[in-house]
């Protein structure tokens, strides 16, 4: 009769543990009923513990049952178990009570803003907005623009040679040569780009900057005319207050060739720190295109005048917004850039 009676108390154990296990409402649940029903001091075990009233041949039908019934509870526990981890691992594990990750935010560098601006003024005034290449052989940076090769500006300790006679350019001037070897007069450009010098990287100056070449070539352009043009883009640019003055200057591509300064921004021509006391501010180097430099690109230099002019925007964006080194340009700080928009 024990045999009988232990095995009717595992078979209830059986119902009612399992029952159990499907009401267990999370996995801390199933872990505790884990150990009332199959634990060392479970009630599986209180019942086994009776074992020793039955006969020895009695023992085994009780013990397979009681295996019986640990291994179906077991696997049921599992199941759910597994239920339990599989829900946990669904979805993204967010932490809403986290703050959000701002969202990175772009600006407009503050030389391209000053490029920009430049560009739109020109191309009112009917310029054309193109670019040239940085790398450029020596013929186009120096020779075709009425420079020799033992001028000064060509030598090793200015310029940055990548290969023999390959160099990255030193001003955005050679984009006037191809200009002209691929168009016809009329022409009116702007050239912005990055020029490269071996320079020392300090407070004013850059071994990269930004530089802004312009062209007029047409029969009977005098100087009157880049006067002109000039005045009308310094009182755009600048403010209609602001003067413009021509100072004579040489470079090897244009005769005559003259330096533009416009009255200091800060000061109004009064003199300051930032215009060093002239009240003028330097902005551009310019003159009419030297002969020449048409013979070179094939132009005749009988029929057709014009002029060129290089500016330098990076300087322009230190006098607009107040920049005290250059540096900041040319360094990509986002905590410097992001402030323009
Ligand atoms: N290329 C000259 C410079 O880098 C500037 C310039 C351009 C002067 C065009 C005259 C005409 O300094």
């Amino acid at each position: 009769m024990a045999v009988d009676e232990l095995i009717g108390q595992l078979k209830a154990l059986e119902a009612e543990g399992l029952d159990a296990v499907r009401a267990g409402g999370d996995a801390a649940a199933l872990e505790a009923l884990r150990i009332e029903y199959l634990g060392r001091k479970g009630r599986l075990t209180g019942i086994l513990r009776r074992l020793g009233e039955l006969s020895a041949e009695e023992r085994p039908a009780v013990g397979a049952e009681a295996n019986r019934v640990k291994e179906a509870l077991n696997v049921l526990l599992e199941e759910r178990e597994a239920g339990f981890a599989g829900a946990a691992d669904q979805g993204p594990r967010i932490d809403l009570t986290l703050p959000g990750r701002r969202r990175w935010e772009g600006g407009v560098h503050p030389v391209t803003l000053v490029i920009d601006e430049i560009c739109d003024i020109f191309r009112d005034l009917g310029f054309s907005r193109v670019a040239g290449p940085e790398v450029e052989t020596v013929d186009y940076n120096f020779s075709k623009l009425n420079t020799p090769l033992d001028h000064p500006a060509a030598d090793m300790h200015d310029t940055f040679y990548l290969a023999d006679g390959v160099v990255l350019r030193t001003h955005t001037s050679p984009a006037q040569a191809h200009v002209m070897e691929n168009f016809q007069p009329p022409v009116r450009v702007v050239v912005p780009g990055m020029v490269y010098r071996r320079d020392p990287f300090d407070a004013s100056h850059a071994p990269g900057f930004a530089q802004l070449e312009g062209l007029a070539v047409d029969e009977g352009i005098t100087f009157a005319d880049f006067k002109a043009t000039i005045g009308e883009f310094v009182r755009r640019f600048f403010g209609a207050d602001a003067k413009t003055r021509f100072r004579p200057s040489f470079f090897p591509f244009t005769e005559p060739s003259a330096e533009v300064d416009v009255s200091c921004r800060i000061c109004k021509g009064a003199g300051c720190s930032a215009c060093k006391q002239t009240g003028w501010m330097e902005i551009m180097g310019s003159g009419m295109v030297h002969p020449n430099v048409f013979e070179a690109v094939g132009y005749d230099p009988e029929k057709y005048t014009g002029y060129a002019f290089g500016m330098g925007p990076g300087r322009i964006a230190m006098q607009r917004y107040g920049l005290p080194d250059i540096r900041l340009l040319y360094e990509s700080d986002m905590r410097f850039l992001k402030q323009f928009a």
